[in-house]
């Protein structure tokens, strides 16, 4: 695996090219090599990219202490065999004098995007950038985040990008929990708090999750009609933020 720094290295590497991308902000749990191997087992060419991108970081949020460890990823990365690791410096990605954004209006306004504001505006234009500087035949998303799957979905609907999306299934610990990159600031209180979460998703019916989130602090429980319809939550634990959902369609990746 070789680890690239530039879109120019990236560029040169691939050639004609048309690999499966995984855009990731690193610390790598199962849940991102579930999406590596998916990405594996269907492309010639893999590639990674790791970039903890502020330009979706609210003021106040956790972008200074998100967790980094890019020795480790890379380590894991290529035990998968991943080809490439883009992981560029956030300059090469916004340069001075950066000014283009996108924005998918609706999808982008509930939920996530109503307590976050700016955040998917922040993903889909580093997600198109990614897009343009690698040229993927296919990208990798969680179906963990199904609001930014269903952003990403429509960009690439309405701005006619030449690939194709596959979102694959939350993947849980033991106790129910989505894997995070979050949970590594969750206390083992805190921890078992959080479990509450998927149990209360796992109810699929908003009234009754609501009942089990009691005591926690809840930023929303609401069905949204993304595709697939899934029941979503947003809750704080300490100083944590989770979210999770539940797919309430059969037959589609939960
Ligand atoms: P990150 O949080 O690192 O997640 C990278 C990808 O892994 C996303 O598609 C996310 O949905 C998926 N993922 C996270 N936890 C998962 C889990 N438990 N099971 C399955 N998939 C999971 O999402 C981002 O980064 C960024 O917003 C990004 C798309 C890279 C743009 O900056």
């Amino acid at each position: 695996m070789r680890t690239l720094r530039t879109i120019a290295e990236m560029r040169a590497a691939l050639g004609d090219a048309r690999p499966g991308l995984v855009p990731t902000m690193g610390a790598f749990h199962e849940g991102h090599l579930s999406l590596i191997r998916a990405a594996r087992a269907d492309n010639d060419v893999v590639v990674v990219s790791l970039f903890v991108n502020p330009s979706q970081f609210g003021p106040g949020e956790d972008l200074a202490r998100y967790p980094r460890d890019e020795a480790r990823d890379a380590h894991l990365a290529e035990a998968e065999g991943v080809d490439y690791l883009f992981a560029p410096a956030a300059e090469e990605i916004y340069p001075s004098g950066f000014q283009t954004w996108v924005e998918v209006e609706q999808l982008s306004q509930p939920l996530e995007g109503a307590l976050r504001p700016g955040h998917f505006r922040g993903v889909a234009t580093v997600c198109l950038k990614l897009f343009n500087i690698v040229r993927p035949r296919r990208a990798y998303f969680g179906q963990k985040d199904a609001q930014q799957a269903a952003v990403i979905k429509q960009m690439v609907r309405d701005l006619d990008l030449d690939l194709e999306l596959r979102v694959l299934p939350t993947v849980r610990d033991q106790d129910g929990l989505a894997l995070s990159s979050r949970n590594a600031y969750l206390s083992p209180e805190e921890r078992t708090a959080a479990s509450a979460l998927p149990r209360a998703l796992a109810t699929k019916d908003p009234e009754r999750a609501l009942a089990l989130l009691d005591g926690l602090d809840v930023d929303y429980v609401e069905v949204a009609d993304f595709d697939p319809r899934v029941l979503a939550a947003a809750v704080r634990v300490g100083r944590t933020r989770l979210i999770d959902n539940v797919v309430l369609e059969e037959g589609a990746p939960t």
